[in-house]
Parts: structure tokens; C-alpha cells; sequence
């Protein structure tokens, strides 16, 4: 690895720390974290993830034991922290089943009653599993869970979107802050879902002032998709950088053909920030659904989780289908960018590239 520019040297410092060889992380992603894209990625020298949002635990100590067992290397496990439980109002989600039932199969009356899994089982799992790091999204972890982890020696990645929530993770003991800008695909990680939105900030501001609020490293997250992107992360002051969509097409992620085709062809403004998959504001492809649900007189989707079990039909029958118009296909804003090579590849070359451009 080369080490002249201070860039570099602060990159390095931070893979050393985690036993990286390249300060490349895959980005943790729920339903597109399959092993053989999280074992090419640490074999590359950077740091597999798991999104276990969706998981039991037994399903995820089986991902880890599989992992392992293929000679996977330094990993990340990533959970949700859950916002409040959200109101009901029966009369809305019969209006969005009947909206939802034009748009796929018809939505049973029971659908909105979608379970989470047990937070706190899946945190005491991860203590169990010992990955190298925990990494949150949408809030702060439970104080008690952190002692835990500090005590089991697994570092704490914190997701924040803002300023005042990087100081806030930085308060409660984050080992590392992973600043994620608007420009990111899949779901904002504000820890109040109703400003997610109004609060989306891109990478280019809020990198350099979450870098200058907090003193431990900063990885960076949204948008990264090349080795230009990686080396003006690490110029702003990261220590790393956290791509997800950008490893979407490659033949370990083995996404659904209709989404890494929607890919190819996405435009940054082709993407949209929409609530009409799961209620929490997340970034997708602008497909038909995704325009119509945002469209004058369309019903205003519910809140996370009810809204993802409403959109569970049309989402699975489409993806069956390959019928991207329907289908949950997040996607960043430099989805375009994203190529079609192993993953390994990808992030050798986003490193290369990256240590070329600084010198
Ligand atoms: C399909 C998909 C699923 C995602 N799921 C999660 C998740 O479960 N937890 C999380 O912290 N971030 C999740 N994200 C966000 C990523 O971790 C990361 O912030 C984002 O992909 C970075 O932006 P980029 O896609 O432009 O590289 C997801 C992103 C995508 C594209």
C-alpha cells in the first residue's frame, strides 16, 4: 500500500487497525448481502458486510459459519435500530391496499401487520458471532449493548447523516462514523425517520464537517462508485470509503437481472428518495410504481415497518417476474458507474486507481 500522501497514511492507518489490506468496505445491504459478494470483497483485501436487518439469528450465525468456512476475513454485521412502533390507521392502509392491488397481486387485510425481528436477540447473536465490527443505522445503539461490545473487543461503525448525529454516535462510543450522504442508495440512515428527507445532505458537505466534529476515523458512504470518488473521499478527510450500489452489478452480488439492468441505464436524477417501499425514505430507481406512489392523489405510504408488509406482494411477484417497474430496486446516484466485474476487481481497481490519482 502506498503511504506518501497524509491521505493515504490516515487510509492506512484505519485498514491496519482492522486487519484491511485495502480500506475498501462493502456496504452492508438487507436481502443483497450474499456471502460469496462479502468473501470476494475481504479476499480482495477490504471488509465484507452482512445486512442483517431481515435475519434471525440462527440465519445469520449460519451467513457468519458459511462466511468463515469459505475463508471470508474481517467483517462487518450491520443492524437497524428501531424507531418507535408505528400508529395505525386501518382505513388508510385499506386505501393503500387497494392503490398497492392495482400495482400487483391483490394485499391480504393482514399484511401491513409486518413482525421485526427481536432487536435484542439479534444484538446478544452478535455478540456470539464476534464479527470485527457492528455497524447501526437509523439511530444509536442501546448503552448496555455498547458496554457489551467494548467488553467483547468488536468495534462500534455508526451511520449518521447529519453534523449533530455524528457528535451524538461519537458521544455514545462509536469506534468509527460512517457518514453517509443523500447520494446513497437504499434506505437514509437519519435516526428520525421523519426528517430524513428534508435532512438529505450530500457526501461533498458532509463528509469534511462530520470529519472536523469528531475525532474518531470517518468512512465514507453514498455515491462512492469510482476511484475518483474514492480518492476525493479520502482527500475530504475519510479514512475509508463504504460503496454499495457500485458492487451491485457485479456477478457475486447476483441481483435480479431486471434491477442490474435498471442500473446501467439510471441517470443521477433517475434515482429518487421514496417512502413507497418500505415507509422509511430510502433512494430507488424512479420506476412506474415509484413515481405513481409519489404522484398528486396517490395515498401517502405508511410508516415503516407497515408499509414494507403492504408492498411485500407486488415486490416479490415483480422480482419473480423480473418486471423492474415493480420491483424494490434501490439504487445510488451513481448507480451508472457501477461496473459489471468480479468484486474483487472492483475494489482492487477502486484502490489503485484511487492511490494513482493522490500520488
Ligand atoms: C440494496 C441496498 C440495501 C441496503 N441495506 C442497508 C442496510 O440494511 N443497512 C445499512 O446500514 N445500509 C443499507 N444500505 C445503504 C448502504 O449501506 C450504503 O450506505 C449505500 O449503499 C451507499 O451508497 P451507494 O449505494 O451510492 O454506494 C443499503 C443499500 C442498498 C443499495
Amino acid at each position: 500500500m502506498s503511504g506518501r500522501h497524509p491521505a493515504l497514511l490516515r487510509a492506512q492507518a484505519f485498514a491496519s487497525r482492522f486487519g484491511l489490506q485495502i480500506p475498501v468496505l462493502m456496504a452492508p445491504m438487507a436481502g443483497a448481502s450474499p456471502v460469496a459478494l462479502a468473501k470476494a470483497v475481504a479476499q480482495a483485501g477490504g471488509m465484507g458486510a452482512l445486512g442483517a436487518l431481515l435475519m434471525e439469528p440462527a440465519a445469520f450465525e449460519a451467513w457468519v459459519t458459511r462466511y468463515r468456512a469459505e475463508g471470508g476475513g474481517p467483517l462487518q454485521i450491520n443492524l437497524w435500530v428501531p424507531d418507535p412502533p408505528p400508529r395505525r390507521d386501518a382505513a388508510h392502509e385499506t386505501a393503500l391496499r387497494d392503490f398497492l392491488g392495482r400495482h400487483g397481486p391483490s394485499v391480504p387485510a393482514d399484511a401491513g401487520d409486518a413482525p421485526l425481528q427481536d432487536f435484542h436477540a439479534q444484538c446478544q447473536a452478535l455478540l456470539a458471532v464476534r464479527p470485527t465490527a457492528v455497524s447501526s443505522i437509523m439511530g444509536l445503539l442501546p448503552p448496555a449493548f455498547v458496554a457489551q461490545l467494548k467488553a467483547a473487543g468488536i468495534a462500534w461503525f455508526a451511520t449518521v447523516t447529519t453534523v449533530a448525529e455524528a457528535r451524538a454516535a461519537e458521544a455514545a462510543g462509536a469506534d468509527v462514523i460512517v457518514a453517509q450522504g443523500a447520494e446513497a442508495g437504499g434506505h437514509r440512515g437519519a435516526f428520525e425517520a421523519e426528517v430524513a428527507r428534508d435532512q438529505a445532505v450530500g457526501l461533498f458537505a458532509l463528509l469534511p464537517q462530520v470529519v472536523d466534529a469528531v475525532q474518531v476515523p470517518v468512512v465514507a458512504t453514498g455515491g462512492v462508485a469510482d476511484a475518483r470518488g474514492v480518492a476525493a473521499a479520502l482527500l475530504l478527510g475519510a479514512s475509508a470509503v463504504q460503496p454499495g450500489t457500485a458492487l451491485l452489478r457485479t456477478p457475486e452480488a447476483a441481483l435480479n437481472p431486471a434491477w442490474a439492468q435498471g442500473l446501467v441505464a439510471a441517470t443521477p436524477e433517475g434515482t429518487r428518495l421514496t417512502r413507497a417501499f418500505s415507509g422509511r425514505w430510502g433512494r430507488a430507481l424512479a420506476t412506474a410504481y415509484v413515481q405513481a406512489a409519489a404522484a398528486p392523489g396517490a395515498p401517502e405510504p405508511a410508516p415503516y415497518p407497515v408499509q414494507r408488509g403492504l408492498t411485500a406482494a407486488m415486490r416479490e411477484t415483480a422480482a419473480a417476474a423480473h418486471d423492474l417497474q415493480h420491483l424494490q430496486a434501490w439504487a445510488g446516484q451513481a448507480a451508472a458507474l457501477a461496473p459489471a466485474l468480479p468484486a474483487g476487481e472492483v475494489v482492487r481497481g477502486l484502490w489503485a486507481g484511487a492511490c494513482e490519482l493522490l500520488g
